[in-house]
């Protein structure tokens, strides 16, 4: 307990030195510090509880706690005490990422203790699975018996080191762990455990594995079952794609098949990314009261997050907009949660206007939602300029004879460049966009959610400024745009 209480003491008398610029308005981040993956996603006794991978004393990497935060509604989010602290010896650097269950009123936490076994920092670890469990949702004790997956547990096919974030279910009379792994020549893989008390395990298989292209470890797996299908995500770490510099060294996809958990296989008969921007990684879903499975990522990229921490803000981390998926004949589709839209204020709204050049909006913003509904009718491309000044830009465009969807930060302002295409066939003769604005990201929904596109960026303050742009004639059939104003809402 000493270390929670020592890092929620340091957050308290820390917080208020966080610098407000970037901070962004309607995502979860950290109070002071670095924040990554989202972890133990579950509505339990009345709200949603995300807790995150948490250094509350840096704004760097290191010793992970888990922080933990509530919502309603899945936009206003309110922070709790840190639940989980590095304080045993079994997970003494760190407390990685996993995942909870509610287990008859009991809130159940599985997570991977990290600890380093000697000096050479990239070799000299290991990685187990502990629990831990509340039964207020709030105070979290572990488990005496940790680890409850130990090494001895790993097969010979697995690395014995890199061996991280479960997610646990229950199937069933019995529980089951996915756990993120490699195998011994460098593939990403999952490995399947299974238990009927939660506190004796047994090795399974391996779930499902990399076909030599999908990247050489796969973390934070995640599983569920969606209409007529079952899909299992996983965190892609180096996948070779074949591209230079245009796609990010590590992808979360899915897979679309069918689980047997007698032998503990998935059949994979499609895979796709679970996003087509910058900054998604990490996600983790959840099935809530209402039906519905709700997906949240980390809204930042290993080795492209040290805009926030360069500048000196005290803070890096943010989580994305919860995201529903939905599904159609096995793809998934993405919407963010309809809880955002009763934080909509100052309608701004257009019709069939017909586009030949660039058009500046009457309206301006840093923190809106925009809705609109492009016809290309004869025009080339088109697209939105968006957080635009005298000087910076982000650009969305869409090239009718590629037909690709292109997202350009190369003059979006302060942190990394590049542009991502993306291949997007109009849907019934017209491009939906719907993009979400905050601060520092951009989060664009495309054609009903069939792919999402999510970027930070860092424009300057004056960089407000919302364009259409054409080459060639288009019609712009309709555009809403919000101002989504969250603050003072937090539960
Ligand atoms: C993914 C990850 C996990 C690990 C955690 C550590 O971003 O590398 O595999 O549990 O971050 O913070």
């Amino acid at each position: 307990m000493e270390k929670i209480v020592q890092a929620n003491q340091f957050i308290k008398d820390n917080k208020e030195k966080v610098k407000p610029k970037y901070r962004l308005n309607y995502h979860l981040m950290g109070e002071y510090g670095w924040i990554n993956d989202p972890n133990g996603f579950i509505h339990f006794d009345g709200a949603y509880h995300l807790f995150y991978q948490y250094n509350p004393y840096e704004p760097v990497w290191g010793r992970v706690h888990w922080g933990h935060a509530v919502s309603k509604d899945l936009v206003a989010w309110r922070q709790l005490p840190v639940a989980l602290a590095p304080d045993y010896p079994y997970d003494q650097d760190g407390c990685f990422s996993g995942s909870a269950l509610d287990v008859k009123n009991r809130l159940y936490l599985m997570y991977t203790g990290f600890v380093y076994t000697g000096p050479n920092k990239t070799k000299d670890y290991r990685q187990t699975q502990c629990l831990a469990y509340s039964e207020d949702g709030i105070v979290f004790e572990k488990l005496k018996i940790n680890p409850v997956i130990g090494e001895d547990l790993i097969p010979a096919e697995a690395s014995n080191r890199d061996f991280r974030d479960p997610k646990l279910i229950r199937w069933g009379e019995d529980y089951y762990a996915f756990i993120g792994s490699k195998d011994r020549l460098g593939q990403g893989q999952v490995l399947l455990y299974k238990s009927k008390d939660l506190l004796n395990w047994h090795y399974l298989n391996v779930v499902a594995k990399s076909n030599g292209r999908l990247g050489n470890m796969w973390e934070c797996p995640d599983f569920f079952c969606l209409g007529s299908h079952d899909f299992l995500l996983v965190s892609t770490q180096f996948m070779q794609t074949g591209e230079k510099d245009d796609h990010n060294l590590h992808i979360p996809i899915y897979f679309t098949g069918q689980m047997g958990f007698e032998q503990g296989t998935f059949k994979a008969v499609h895979f796709a990314p679970l996003d087509y921007g910058f900054d998604f990684y990490a996600p983790q879903t959840v099935l809530d009261h209402k039906g519905r499975r709700i997906m949240v990522a980390w809204m930042n990229m290993w080795e492209t997050v040290e805009t926030t921490q360069t500048l000196g803000q005290n803070w890096v981390g943010a989580m994305t907009l919860p995201r529903e998926i939905t599904t159609i004949r096995g793809r998934l589709l993405f919407k963010p949660v309809r809880d955002i839209e009763k934080y909509r204020q100052n309608r701004f709204y257009l019709h069939n206007i017909i586009l030949s050049s660039e058009q500046v909006l009457a309206t301006t913003g840093d923190c809106y939602e925009l809705k609109v509904s492009f016809d290309p009718w004869k025009a080339e491309e088109f697209g939105l300029k968006l957080r635009v000044s005298a000087t910076e830009e982000t650009v969305i465009s869409y090239k009718r004879d590629q037909q690709v969807l292109i997202f350009n930060r190369d003059r979006s302002g302060a942190g990394p460049q590049g542009e991502r295409k993306t291949p997007i066939r109009l849907l019934d003769d017209k491009l939906k966009l719907r993009v979400f604005v905050d601060q520092s990201s951009v989060e664009l929904f495309i054609n009903e959610g069939e792919k999402v596109v999510t970027a930070r960026i860092y424009p300057g303050q004056a960089a407000k400024g919302i364009k259409l742009f054409a080459l060639g004639e288009c019609i712009v059939e309709s555009l809403e745009k919000w101002d989504l104003v969250v603050s003072g809402h937090n539960m």
